[in-house]
């Protein structure tokens, strides 16, 4: 299997289709009348999934742009590696169901279809894995780079950081326009994330790092690195590292969210891998996105006990109220989050096989219920997403709430380099310009210090 390798172009100017068309043009054509004007544009379709309009040349042609805060009825650009239909409850990886990666699959092997765009064979797999496993230690100088933070920062401001400074310890995989340099940054990101997040927490803990295992497997090493001490051995349970894996799995990628958006962003200007990827964990932070599985735990603990669930429920219902119940609501999920069926069931799980009694999960249960049935939620489609389930699961296998969006982030990070490989290899890839409506105050004169009022 042959790593993309297409050639880097960066250009910026002017709207030029010439020699750009995209696959699955449409002999459909769509209409737009703008003023006593009718402007003809084509349709593409994708190969399932609803057809886009291309809109490229609008701005040549009517002097106008589109306005689409949110990108809600926007696709930025072609891609092949993951497909959602948020109707149907839908998750593909190259084609592949969610569910039955879940089921059949492991992490490595999903790194490497959504890389490569199929499924290893037994050869593949054995040089895949070794070939990351390779790639699992830091530069040593990076032990020092920690240092420079309080022990008590959150892990994911550590994670910004170091990942972004890798670009200064790596020089050799920082030519985005060589391939086999591309493929290096990308294998190095994936096999490093684990012994960074590690790091994150162990440097919050006061412990000393550990250094991974190669004979573990990727989530076994993680697990090791984070929970294991230098003075006991530390033996990973299979259950826990079979969720691990999973976790991995559920949030390897999930299409062009906002922090994948990032990354395609950042690395349109032809910003190196490292640079893009810190600046996808920096999107990935916020509540509303990847930060939803931490602020989901402090909720439930939060709201403490069952009774006082009516309390919150009534607050995320209240438009005065900025509270929302975290872990509810989906942009493109509006039935349910494939994600967060096989989570559901993960979770029940792993509370069973550890034997974990605590109240968080009783009141985590009965928000679920009670919302599921609620006119409210019901009205607006707002169900409990991957985050809901992971948060719980994760807190049963031990991992401090601010470790939760390290996790995603670690996970995610091959669906990033996937994404950002496919960009760089399409010949469209231009640098990410949007426009704006402009409603400040037209151009006016400068006023002196002493006439001003
Ligand atoms: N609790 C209460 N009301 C909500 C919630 C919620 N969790 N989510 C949406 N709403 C309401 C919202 O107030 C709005 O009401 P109205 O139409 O009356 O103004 C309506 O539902 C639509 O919400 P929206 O904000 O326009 O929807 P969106 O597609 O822009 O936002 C979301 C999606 C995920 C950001 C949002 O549902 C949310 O903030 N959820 C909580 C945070 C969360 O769990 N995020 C994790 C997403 S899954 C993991 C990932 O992919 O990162």
């Amino acid at each position: 299997m042959k790593f993309p390798t297409g050639q880097a172009k960066h250009r910026q100017g002017t709207v030029g289709l010439e020699g750009q068309e995209r696959n699955g043009m449409s002999d459909k054509k769509a209409k737009l009348t703008v003023g006593d004007r009718e402007i003809e544009l084509k349709v593409f379709s994708g190969s399932v999934g609803p057809e886009v309009i291309d809109v490229r040349a609008l701005y040549r042609d009517t002097g106008m742009f589109t306005y689409d805060p949110g990108f809600t009825s926007t696709a930025s650009c072609e891609s092949k590696i993951t497909y959602i239909d948020g109707e149907a409850g839908i998750l593909l990886y190259r084609g592949y169901p969610i569910e039955q990666l879940a089921e059949k699959s492991d992490f490595m092997e999903v790194c490497y279809l959504l890389i490569y765009g199929d499924l290893p064979n037994k050869t593949e797999k054995k040089k895949f894995v070794r070939e990351i496993t390779y790639h699992t230690m830091v530069h040593e100088q990076l032990n020092h780079f920690f240092n420079g933070f309080r022990r008590d920062a959150h892990p994911m401001a550590i994670m910004v950081g170091v990942v972004g400074a890798l670009a200064a310890f790596y020089h050799d995989s920082t030519d985005i326009t060589d391939p086999r340099q591309r493929m290096i940054a990308s294998y190095r990101l994936i096999a490093k994330m684990p012994t960074l997040a590690a790091m994150a927490y162990k440097y919050s803990t006061g412990q000393p790092f550990i250094y991974p295992r190669n004979d573990l497997s990727y989530a076994a090493n993680f697990l090791y690195m984070t929970f294991g001490v230098p003075c006991e051995t530390y033996e990973v349970s299979p259950t826990l590292e079979r969720a691990m894996d999973l976790i991995f799995t559920l949030h390897a990628d999930h299409e062009q969210n906002a922090s994948t958006s990032t990354v395609r962003l950042a690395g349109s200007s032809g910003a190196n891998p490292f640079a893009c990827i810190a600046a996808g964990i920096a999107s990935l932070w916020g509540p509303a996105h990847g930060g939803a599985n931490e602020a989901c735990l402090k909720m439930l603990g939060e709201i403490g006990t069952v009774d006082r669930i009516p309390e919150f429920i009534k607050r995320a219902k209240d438009k005065d109220d900025p509270f929302r119940l975290m872990g509810f609501g989906h942009r493109v999920y509006k039935n349910f989050d494939p994600r967060a069926n096989v989570m559901r069931e993960t979770s029940k799980k792993v509370l069973a096989e550890l034997g974990i009694e605590d109240p968080l999960f009783e009141v985590a249960r009965e928000l679920e219920r009670i919302a599921l049935e609620d006119e409210y939620f019901i009205e607006k489609r707002l169900y409990p997403n991957v985050d809901f389930y992971s948060g719980i699961i994760l807190k049963a296998m031990g991992f401090p709430t601010e470790m939760f969006t390290v996790l995603f982030a670690l996970a995610r990070t091959v669906g990033w380099v996937s994404q950002w490989n496919e960009m760089i290899s399409d010949p469209v890839q231009k640098i990410g310009r949007p426009r704006q409506l402009y409603t400040g105050e037209p151009q006016r004169d400068f006023v002196a210090l002493d006439k001003r009022g």
